[in-house]
C-alpha cells in the first residue's frame, strides 16, 4: 500500500466542504466530471429497466444489447468495423483499465505512461505487481508519448504501453500517425497498446479517430462518465483483442460478477440521436468555456504554450506565480475560496510548477473564480 498515493485533491476538497459548511462560497474547479445531468432519455431508459425489475446481475462481459449497441457507435462514429464480442462492458473506465492491466502485467513487467497522466494507471499497475514506467512529456512532445520516447524507455520487461488521448490533466490529443507509429514499435516489440479514449466526444478543433483504426491489437478504453455525463452510473466499456475477451470475462467475474445493470439499460439510449444531440450542444458548451478561461489564465500570467485540444482541463504552469503549485492551491482555497487540483496529483514531474482548472463550471462561475485568483495574485505580489 506504500506504492499507492491518495488523491491530494481530496484532501482541498474535504477542506473545501469544511470551508462551505462554514458558510463560505467555493468556487470548484477541480473536479474532473460534468456538471451537466444525464441527460433525459438516458434517465428515462434506466427508470424503465427499474420497473420492469431489471435489477439483477447481467452477464459479466454486460448485455449483450449494449455491447451490440456500441459496436454500432464505432461504425456510425469513426466508420471502423467493431465485432460485438469485442466489446467489454465494464464497471466504469477504471474497471476497464484494471482488466486490461490485469491481464497483460505480470509481476516485475513495466508499463509505460506519460507524466503528467491519470494517477490511478500507475496504482493499479503497482498493485498488479507490476511497473509503472513514467516518462516525463511536456509541451515539447505535445505533452503525449511518442514513438521516439516509447522505443527510448523500451526495456525487456515492457508489456504495455497506456496513452490517454485526449488527456488528462493536460486535455493534449495524441497525434492519429503518431498513434500509429507507437502501435507499430509496440507490436514490433511483442507489447500491447492501451489507449484510453475516455474524452472522446470532448474534442474542439480536431477530428479524432479511434486507436481501433491503428491496429487489431489495441486495447481501447471508454466510458459512459465524461462526454454522456454518467459518472456516478458506474458504466464503461472497453474493446479488446479478441483473444483476451475470455480472461478478462474471468477476472470480471471475480472481480465485480457484472457491471451495474440499470446503468447498462439506461445506457442503451445514449447512443440515440437525441441524446447525442443534447450531449453535442454540451460540447460546445464546454468549448465555450474553454475559450473563455484559456485566455483568462494568460492574461493572469499563468503559462499555457498549446491550447489543450480536447477533455474539460486546462494544466496551466503557475511557476511565475509561485514556489510550489500545492502551497499554491490551498492558500487559494483558504483565502478565495477558489479549489483547483495541484500538479503532484498527476506524477512528479515538474509537478510543484503546474495545477489544472477544471472548466466543468459554467461562464459565470468561471468568471468569479477568474476574478478571485486575479485578487489572490495581486495580494500575493
Ligand atoms: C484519463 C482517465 N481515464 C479513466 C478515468 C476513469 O473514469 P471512469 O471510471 O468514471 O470511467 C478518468 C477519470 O477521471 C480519467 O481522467
Amino acid at each position: 500500500m506504500h506504492g499507492i498515493a491518495p488523491f491530494h485533491v481530496m484532501e482541498l476538497l474535504a477542506q473545501a466542504r469544511m470551508l462551505e459548511a462554514e458558510g463560505r462560497s467555493i468556487i470548484h474547479l477541480e473536479i474532473g466530471e460534468p456538471d451537466f445531468a444525464t441527460p433525459r432519455p438516458i434517465c428515462e431508459a434506466g427508470i424503465r429497466a427499474l420497473e420492469r425489475g431489471d435489477t439483477f446481475y447481467t452477464p459479466a462481459t454486460g448485455v449483450p444489447e449494449l455491447r451490440e449497441a456500441v459496436a454500432r457507435f464505432y461504425q456510425g462514429r469513426y466508420g471502423v468495423d467493431v465485432s460485438p464480442d469485442r466489446v467489454v462492458i465494464t464497471s466504469g473506465s477504471s474497471a476497464a483499465l484494471l482488466m486490461a492491466l490485469g491481464v497483460l502485467v505480470d509481476p516485475g513487467a513495466e508499463v509505460l505512461l506519460t507524466d503528467p497522466g491519470y494517477p490511478a494507471n500507475r496504482h493499479l499497475v503497482r498493485l498488479l505487481n507490476g511497473e509503472a514506467v513514467s516518462v516525463p512529456v511536456d509541451a515539447g512532445c505535445n505533452c503525449q508519448l511518442s514513438a521516439e520516447l516509447v522505443r527510448r524507455h523500451w526495456t525487456e520487461r515492457t508489456a504495455a504501453v497506456l496513452v490517454a488521448t485526449p488527456s488528462n490533466p493536460t486535455g493534449a490529443l495524441l497525434d492519429y500517425s503518431e498513434l500509429v507509429s507507437i502501435a507499430e514499435v509496440v507490436s514490433e516489440r511483442g507489447g500491447t497498446l492501451i489507449v484510453d479514449e475516455i474524452y472522446h466526444g470532448l474534442v474542439y478543433d480536431a477530428e479524432v479517430r479511434t486507436g481501433l483504426e491503428a491496429c487489431d491489437s489495441v486495447f481501447v478504453i471508454n466510458s459512459f462518465s465524461k462526454y454522456f455525463n454518467m459518472t456516478g452510473w458506474r458504466l464503461g466499456w472497453m474493446v479488446a483483442p479478441m483473444a483476451y475477451v475470455r480472461e478478462i470475462e474471468k477476472l470480471a467475474q471475480n472481480v465485480y460478477l457484472s457491471p451495474p445493470a440499470a446503468a447498462q439499460y439506461a445506457a442503451l439510449a445514449a447512443f440515440a440521436p437525441e441524446t447525442i444531440a443534447i450531449l453535442d450542444e454540451r460540447r460546445e458548451a464546454f468549448r465555450t468555456r474553454r475559450d473563455f478561461l484559456l485566455p483568462e489564465l494568460r492574461r493572469l500570467g499563468f503559462e499555457v504554450p498549446q491550447t489543450p485540444q480536447g477533455a474539460f482541463y486546462i494544466y496551466a504552469g503557475c511557476r511565475k506565480l509561485a514556489d510550489d503549485s500545492l502551497r499554491f492551491a490551498h492558500a487559494l482555497l483558504q483565502e478565495e475560496g477558489v479549489a483547483v487540483t495541484p500538479g503532484i496529483d498527476f506524477g512528479a514531474h515538474r509537478a510543484d510548477e503546474y495545477v489544472r482548472f477544471a472548466y466543468t463550471r459554467s461562464i459565470e462561475v468561471l468568471r468569479e473564480g477568474v476574478a478571485r485568483i486575479e485578487r489572490f495574485i495581486a495580494r500575493a505580489r
